[in-house]
């Protein structure tokens, strides 16, 4: 099963995404967590060329391809190969993103972008993608009480330097991808507490399970 989890800056997508993986660990599945972009050796180099503050000067089409050429190299390298071998793979952030912030908040046309991407994953979209909807406020205080705390955050540099009236695009945008593709998309309100949010995540993916006749470890009924 491949999972995707999209959202907002702050919106707690790592968060949930390591609950979500421990969960499903612990209930003896294997499972894959990987983030974009990055994820692989030259996605890793690519995630550091488009998070570096000095380049502010890369252009939108530029930055669309570098999204694309780290995402074609984390499916051929990790996510086609795990799902093949049977595991469950957790994507911090997709296609949706490059769609998104590109697209819908970076100005760039939809479908262009679309294309590119579909190109770039070979046609691979997850089956469900979890959308983790927060407002802009609630996502860019997260983000600034952790920068507090010293952790590193993809939004914390660059992109977060953005104004509010993208940030509110940004959740725009996401709200009207999952209206389009209602059969893919579980908008979850993620404004509670991590440990609810969670929970809303849970009952979905079980339910999935329920409907693809995994076996559902006891007490997780
Ligand atoms: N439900 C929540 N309520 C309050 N704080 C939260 C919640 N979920 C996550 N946080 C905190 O908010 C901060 C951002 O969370 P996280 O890094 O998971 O968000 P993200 O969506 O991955 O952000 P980014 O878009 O920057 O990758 C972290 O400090 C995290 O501990
Ligand atoms: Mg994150």
């Amino acid at each position: 099963m491949f999972i995707s989890i999209e959202g907002p800056d702050g919106a707690g997508k790592t968060t949930q995404a390591k609950m979500l993986k421990d969960r499903l660990c612990a209930c003896g599945l294997k499972v894959v967590l990987t983030r974009e972009p990055g994820g692989t050796p030259v996605g890793e180099e690519i995630r550091k060329l488009l998070l570096d503050p000095r380049f502010a000067e890369i252009a939108v089409t530029c930055e669309a391809l570098l999204y694309a050429a780290a995402r074609a190299q984390l499916v051929s390298q990790l996510i086609r190969p795990s799902l093949q071998e049977g595991a469950f793979v957790i994507c911090d952030r997709y296609v949706d993103s490059s769609i998104v912030y590109q697209g819908y908040a970076g100005g760039e046309d939809l479908e262009t972008l679309r294309r590119i991407n579909m190109w770039a994953v070979e046609n691979l979209l997850p089956e469900v993608t979890l959308l983790l909807d927060v407002d802009a406020e609630t996502g860019l205080r997260r983000l600034k009480e952790s920068a507090g705390e010293g952790k590193a955050s993809w939004q914390g540099d660059r992109v977060e330097q953005k104004n509010r009236h993208y940030h509110l695009l940004v959740r725009e945008g996401f709200l009207h991808l999952a209206s389009l593709e209602r059969e893919r998309y579980r908008i979850i309100n993620a404004q509670e507490s991590p440990a609810a949010v969670h929970e809303k995540i849970w009952a979905v993916i079980m339910e999935m399970l329920r409907r693809k006749q995994v076996p559902i470890p006891a007490g997780e009924e």
